[in-house]
């Protein structure tokens, strides 16, 4: 097991350089598969859950040629089985997107129940409840999803919460469903719109992805493309945070501005300078931070995946800050991490109230999930002395070379291999 070990006190300077959506690329990689035809993908980011689709892929039969990191060719022609199967996907949350793609293309399909993040129940109900509508018979068998139509027929449906998941997965079916299909109440995140465009560039019918009402016209087959997913914005987001926190004054390019409006939005009114500068956004950070209120809310709104980040920047603000977590009912488990490191937040409920104070101390620190797990390495920026951040692996399911690339702004960051007490001393030496 590997842990990151952190030395506080660098301001970040420089530019640092997005990658691909994760969120985005494990929609557009099952969308790929329906499709006889050649899709080639590019911006994919190099990450464990991008291989694991990739790899549940290629074993129901489907052709993969990575060209290189950041690029993959994907033939579905073969595919000869729709069950997937292996306890790696299991452990993941886009592995539902399959379920929608294979049921659309071969009207079946066997997916295992989603894994993800540990930050709420998150039920599939909504999900389900499209598929049927669509006419699919649903059942949830030994910890599979399994899910057969004769012919899966368009429909109306209505989404009960605002649901990125489902919003995508029933998308992904309707294509190749006979008639049309509208998804009232969707979820407008980007990544919605970016499978939507990714869709019609193979020749399906999708309109109104972005707004709450999808209009989905079946089409008899889809087509082969060359496609570029978006940049991650909640990489970028935690980079921009990550600069806040550190007094920082760091470049985030080759981004979306747009799709961060949210949290240059809430950064500005913490007191921080947000230049936006073509495809790219300059953060600077010389006041000090003022406390705000936060909400999570679905896109537009200030996503749930920056609310650890924003909170362990509201601990080096001025006064008392409310965060309230609207999304998922568990999302706070961090702060136990964070009072290690010193800082004062109580959790009420889906509520953390954040008392500012400038001053975090390192500690050693678990990282409880990806967006967390991001958010205790901001802290370890900022701390008095060393931090060791363990189970990185979570972080690294969402960011790419984090580490390389915080290193590239200055930090002082070095990854060790948990176990190994000589490498460990000399990291710490390292970073002084
Ligand atoms: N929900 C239901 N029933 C459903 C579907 C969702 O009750 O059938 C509830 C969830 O429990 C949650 C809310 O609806 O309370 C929103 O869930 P949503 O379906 O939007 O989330 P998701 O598809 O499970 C994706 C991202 C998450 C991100 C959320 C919200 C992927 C693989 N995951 O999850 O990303 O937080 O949308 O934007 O795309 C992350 O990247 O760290 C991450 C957790």
């Amino acid at each position: 097991m590997d842990e990151y070990i952190i030395k506080g006190g660098k301001s970040l300077s420089g530019e640092v350089s997005v990658g691909g959506a994760k969120n985005a690329a494990l929609c557009i990689l099952a969308a790929a598969i329906m499709t006889d035809d050649t899709v080639t993908l590019t911006n994919l980011p190099d990450l464990s859950d991008v291989s694991i689709v990739l790899e549940s892929m290629e074993q129901i039969g489907a052709n993969i040629i990575r060209t290189n990191e950041h690029c993959v060719k994907i033939n579905a022609a073969n595919i000869y089985n729709c069950t997937i199967d292996n306890e790696e996907i299991s452990n993941i949350r886009g592995s539902y997107y399959l379920l929608g793609a294979l049921l659309g293309k071969y009207k079946k399909a066997q997916v295992p129940l989603p894994g993800g993040c540990s930050i709420g129940s998150r039920p599939i109900d909504q999900h389900l409840k499209g598929f049927k509508a669509l006419g699919a018979d649903i059942k949830i068998e030994h910890g599979m999803i399994k899910a057969q139509a004769d012919t899966l027929k368009g429909c109306h449906i209505y989404f009960d919460m605002i649901t990125v998941g489902a919003t995508i997965n029933l998308m992904l079916a309707a294509c190749l469903a006979e008639g049309e299909t509208v998804l009232e109440n969707s979820a407008k995140e980007p990544y919605v719109v970016d499978t939507a465009n990714f869709l019609n560039s193979l020749g399906a019918n999708v309109k109104g992805a972005g707004t709450s009402t999808i209009r989905i016209k079946g089409v008899k087959q889809l087509k082969g493309n060359e496609y570029s997913i978006i940049p991650d914005y909640m990489e970028a987001a935690t980079f921009m945070i990550a600069a806040a926190a550190t007094k920082g004054n760091v470049l985030v390019k080759n981004i979306i501005p747009k799709h961060l409006e949210a949290i240059s939005a809430k950064l500005c009114e913490m007191g921080v300078t947000i230049q936006e500068i073509d495809n790219a956004l300059r953060v600077i950070a010389q006041a000090p931070l003022k406390a705000v209120p936060v909400n999570t809310l679905p896109y537009p709104g200030f996503p749930t995946d920056m609310q650890p980040q924003i909170t362990t920047l509201l601990t080096l603000a001025e006064g008392a800050s409310i965060v309230n977590e609207t999304i998922f009912e568990d999302r706070f488990r961090y702060t136990k991490e964070l009072y290690k490191m010193s800082a004062d937040i109580r959790v009420e409920g889906n509520t953390a109230i954040v008392s500012g104070s400038n001053h975090l101390t390192g500690a050693v620190v678990n990282a409880p999930d990806l967006r967390a797990g991001a958010a205790l390495v901001i802290a370890g920026l900022v701390a008095e002395g060393f931090t060791t951040v363990k189970d990185i692996h979570y972080i690294e399911r969402g960011y790419e070379g984090f580490e390389i690339k915080l290193q590239q702004l200055g930090a002082d960051i070095i990854k060790v291999d948990s176990k190994n007490e000589r490498e460990i001393q000399k990291a710490k030496l390292k970073l002084g």
